[in-house]
């Protein structure tokens, strides 16, 4: 079969977006929200799928393994703005949810959300990540998946990245919109993927690694969870690089130069004024 050729970024309204996200629009945007629906809102790569996971398991772990073992993730907790045929829709995949309260996922930058959701009042849990572990995990997300555009080599990436020509955005902006929206909306839990990763190792701490917490939701589980490690997905290659690739905080290092950290930090200091959002990149 044919490859499929890979997917064009483009301006809409402003963001960087590619057709698979935008061809629903009109349905994404008249999304019918209900009050008990929480909306997992991330930037690509900021552990989305590790918290839809720990929400799904919370609410629905009572249900019985099966659920666990036969219902892979993505159709647990709907994509919402996803239009890529022959999946289904990510918003008739949410309308059709028999469980309450449904999980809905999003990339969505805060200003493209659907209204019904802020005028329901819905519960929202943003995940952000540090931006040099988000910015590798992206790059290795989109060599692997011929489902987004081409990444180019790490260095083109990364330029990429800081001028946010990328996928749902800059990542500057991203984080940001959401932190805003966060001071007026309080229906919302704003978290990072470092504080989880921190909260494990704490939990960890005096054990030996074979004693280790054998949770489900551990890297090591979801990694082996065909489920949950989007081996279902047919547009992934995860011979290139694993979807569950390495789950750390940190691995910016073995991928940054000295000269392209600096810049960064240069470029990071211009875009991010907000002294109150403040993230780890190591542990
Ligand atoms: P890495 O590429 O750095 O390994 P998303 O779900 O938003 O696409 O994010 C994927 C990133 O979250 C990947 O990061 C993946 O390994 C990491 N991840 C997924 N499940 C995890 C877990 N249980 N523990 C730690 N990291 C996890």
């Amino acid at each position: 079969m044919e490859a499929r050729p890979r997917p064009e970024l483009f301006d809409f309204h402003g963001v960087g977006m590619i057709k698979e996200f935008t061809e629903n629009w009109d349905n994404i945007q008249n999304f019918k929200a209900r009050a008990d629906d929480i909306l997992i809102a991330t930037y690509p790569k900021a552990g989305t799928t590790w918290v839809s996971y720990i929400l799904d398991l919370l609410y629905f772990g009572h249900m019985g393994p099966d659920r666990q073992t036969s219902i892979p993730l993505h159709d647990r907790v709907p994509f919402l703005e996803l239009c890529e045929p022959p999946l289904p829709l990510g918003t008739d995949l949410a309308d059709k949810l028999p469980t309450t309260p449904r999980l809905i996922k999003t990339h969505l930058p805060v200003q493209f959300v659907p209204k019904s959701f802020w005028e329901q009042r819905c519960r929202v849990v943003y995940v952000a990540r540090n931006a040099k572990d988000n910015a590798v995990s992206y790059f290795h997300f989109e060599r692997m998946d011929s489902g987004m555009p081409e990444p180019g080599d790490w260095s083109t990436f990364l330029l990429n990245f800081m001028e946010g020509k990328m996928v749902f955005g800059s990542w500057y902006d991203h984080v940001n919109g959401w932190w805003e929206k966060k001071q007026i909306y309080s229906n919302f839990h704003y978290m990072f993927y470092e504080d989880l990763i921190e909260c494990l190792h704490f939990v960890n701490k005096h054990f030996a690694p074979k004693e280790r917490v054998k949770a489900s939701a551990t890297f090591d589980n979801m990694k082996q969870n065909k489920m949950t490690n989007y081996s279902t997905f047919d547009t992934m290659n995860q011979t290139i690089s694993p979807f569950m690739r390495k789950g750390k905080v940190g691995d910016w290092k073995n991928h940054f130069t000295v000269a392209q950290n600096e810049q960064f930090d240069e470029d990071y200091k211009q875009k991010m004024k907000n002294p109150d959002l403040k993230f780890h990149y190591e542990i």
